[in-house]
């Protein structure tokens, strides 16, 4: 859906391109290179990104000298504009708050005792069966459109909440449906193993068996879904169970990235023979996975606001696995049971605060390093030419103060494949518009 007219930004006072020379994902040091350009313009057209460099030069640009008055000029108040977010890890398709959960936490119980007690994921599954793909589409949407009133552009989306052939289906239909009426990008991932359903109580071999003969062969045929994923962890899945459902996932043609230590430690290694895009939260990463990590282009996922609900005192270890060389992204992980947020902004405050990243690192975290999350880098992540125009416009002058209002919103506007998304609440506070 991208915009036709083409469009031209002004005044960026600090621009974060994220550009650079380093082909796989950022590691280490790189992390912290945010390619800025101050006084710093953009040109957009087609929903693509045609030129980046000072607003000075482009003034002088023949084309946009001659062709000014035909396109739409924002002007960024000497803003921060940066890449639109991508956000890597979100399961959207659900419906409602699980308020019983929250109230129990705060009295004691754990996350794990409320799922064995039969709240957890399973009490979303309900509400999923009995939902219309109208009804889930409507809830995608909206979460889809609130996450771009914060800078994101780009949302990697799992189902999970179905659990049942019929409903895994159903909650990517809707995820598809959604991605279809919003301007950013969405890429729809299948978590059928998300967790065993009760009917399967004491016979998950069978589930297993049903996701890999039946969910994803008819996942890939209506091709509903880019990757495949799996909750492998203590109350999850194991490991023999998440080599079967990545063999099966390998064979139809979708990549697969997998839910891991985020509970316990993992036996991470035969996994990577799957090359999986992504191993999400690493809490508990074992000491001896970190060089092997250090090795592969799989991202490590790191998404602190489960960590800030359910209430826990360590965060992921960013800093040991930055510092070794694993390549890190962060994400929301939006979710009614351990992360009901869509907010990026305030992951990277968390990140900044609860594990010592620098906002450089968080930055180019929730960026570049998502998109090759999502084997994405050659469209997303960078304001680069060719690339797709997703573009977050921040009213603050200091890329640092993104992480540093923490839970408030500074997010101007958002650009996504072209299309301006203004933040109506922030220019009722007079935010920049577009003229
Ligand atoms: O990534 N436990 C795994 N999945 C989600 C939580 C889902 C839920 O509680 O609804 C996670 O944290
Ligand atoms: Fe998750």
């Amino acid at each position: 859906m991208a915009d036709e007219k083409a469009l031209f930004l002004v005044n960026i006072g600090q621009l974060l391109t994220l550009r650079s020379s380093s082909a796989g994902p950022r590691r280490g040091p790189e992390l912290k290179q945010l390619g800025m350009v101050k006084e710093g313009a953009i040109l957009c057209a087609g929903g693509k990104i045609v030129s980046v460099g000072t607003t000075k030069d482009a003034l002088r640009d023949p084309w946009l000298k001659k062709n000014r008055k035909k396109i739409t000029e924002l002007d960024c108040s000497n803003h921060v504009v940066m890449p639109g977010f991508v956000d890597s890890h979100t399961h959207p398709a659900f419906l409602g708050p699980r308020l019983g959960d929250f109230e129990r936490r705060i009295a004691g119980a754990s996350y794990q005792a409320i799922g064995d007690g039969g709240g957890g994921i399973r009490s979303s599954v309900h509400a999923v069966r009995e939902a219309t793909k109208a009804e889930l589409a409507g809830q995608v949407l909206s979460a889809l459109n609130q996450m771009a009133g914060q800078g994101t552009t780009t949302v990697e989306a799992k189902s999970g909440y179905g659990l049942n052939l019929e409903s895994e289906l159903k909650s990517l239909e809707a995820i598809r449906q959604a991605s279809f009426e919003w301007p950013g990008t969405v890429i729809a991932t299948c978590l059928g193993a998300h967790v065993v359903p009760q009917e399967y109580q004491g016979r998950s071999h069978k589930y297993v068996e049903l996701v890999c003969k039946k969910m994803i062969p008819e996942v890939a045929r209506r091709n509903l879904a880019v990757f495949v994923d799996v909750f492998a962890d203590r109350g999850g899945f194991t490991t023999e169970d998440t080599e079967k459902i990545f063999e099966s996932a390998t064979k139809h043609g979708l990549g697969v990235r997998a839910h891991v230590c985020q509970f316990a430690e993992c036996v991470l290694w035969p996994l990577l023979e799957y090359h999986p895009a992504s191993f999400d939260h690493m809490d508990h990463v074992m000491a001896e996975d970190i060089p092997q990590l250090a090795k592969h282009d799989t991202v490590a996922t790191l998404v602190p606001g489960a960590n800030y609900f359910l209430g826990l005192e360590e965060f992921p270890p960013a800093r040991t696995l930055i510092d070794r060389g694993v390549p890190v992204a962060l994400a929301t992980d939006y979710n009614p049971g351990s992360s009901p947020t869509l907010s990026m902004p305030f992951i990277l405050s968390l990140a900044c605060t609860q594990m010592k990243m620098s906002p450089a690192e968080a930055i180019a975290t929730a960026t570049i390093n998502g998109a090759h999350a999502l084997r994405l880098a050659d469209r997303k992540g960078s304001i680069e030419p060719g690339k797709d125009a997703d573009l977050a416009i921040f009213d603050v002058d200091d890329f640092r103060e993104i992480p540093y209002w923490f839970a408030a919103n500074r997010c101007a506007f958002t650009i996504l494949n072209g299309a301006v998304s203004v933040n109506t609440y922030r220019m009722a506070f007079g935010a920049p518009r577009p003229a």
